[in-house]
């Protein structure tokens, strides 16, 4: 592409939805309109409008590069990142842009990731190994259990499947699907120990069996995990474990 090209402008309507809870009675809607190219990212389109027309703006951002999850939100009604999103590509000169639903909003488009976090540390999301037979040099791994994991433990921990999930929004005790991804990624992980540890905190009302497969939560997620994967996966680990204590032989 020449230079000309990569360089024009076009103009879009952000539309953002604004919300001080230390202000406003309610959420209401304030438009931007914005020239932008082609390759800008939403994030980029935000700190323009912030830089140009309204410093009062607030949004959460850290990499800007789609790896720590903080830019969340919901673009034209669909959870994804601002960071990886391009206006140009969304098919329309008009952009909503609002925070992650559900969770609670602490000014515009920042929400208090309180209560996902608490479901996360609930799982205990941290590798549990054999402390009393350390190996000498690293835990090794087969490159096939690598590959199993891999696509779990590439989750950035944005929120989006958690703010997505309709079982989430109704029963404030469910584990929700990031939590329980991540519970997965660890029982299937060959150095972790804790299996049976594990499978006991997620084999509850509010763990696997509240999930209602809606699938949300994979239409949600910005790296392509399918939470409901894990959380069926657990299911049988769970189904297997009970089968091997009745027979006695695990
Ligand atoms: S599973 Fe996907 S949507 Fe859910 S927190 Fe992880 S990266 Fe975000
Ligand atoms: S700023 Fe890190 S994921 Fe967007």
């Amino acid at each position: 592409m020449d230079a000309d090209k990569l360089n024009k402008e076009y103009e879009f309507t952000i539309k953002i939805k604004r919300y001080d809870p230390q202000v406003d009675k309610a959420p209401y809607w304030k438009d931007y309109k914005v020239k932008i190219t082609a390759s800008t990212t939403l994030l980029d389109t935000l700190f323009k409008i912030m830089e140009e027309q309204d410093p009062s703006i607030s949004l959460r951002y850290n990499c800007r590069s789609a790896v720590c999850g903080s830019c969340a939100m919901l673009i034209n009604g669909k959870h994804g990142l601002a960071c990886k999103t391009k206006p140009a590509e969304l098919g329309t000169s008009v952009i909503k842009v609002e925070p992650l639903p559900y969770l609670p909003v602490i000014k515009d488009l920042v929400v208090n990731m309180d209560p996902f976090f608490e479901k996360l540390r609930a799982i205990k999301p941290y590798m549990i190994t054999d402390e009393a037979n350390w190996p000498e040099k690293e835990f090794r791994q087969s490159p096939a259990n690598h590959r199993a994991v891999d696509q779990y433990a590439g989750c950035i921990l944005c929120g989006a499947c958690y703010s997505s999930c309709i079982t989430v929004w109704t029963d404030k005790n469910y584990l929700g699907p990031a939590a329980l991804t991540q519970a997965y990624r660890f029982v299937i992980d060959e150095r972790d120990i804790a299996t049976k540890e594990r499978l006991k905190l997620v084999d509850s009302e509010d763990g696997v069996y509240r999930c209602h497969t809606s699938f949300n939560c994979v239409e949600a997620c910005p790296k392509g995990i399918k939470p409901t994967d894990a959380i069926q996966g657990l299911k049988r680990k769970i189904a297997v474990q009970k089968i091997k204590s009745l027979l006695r032989i695990g």
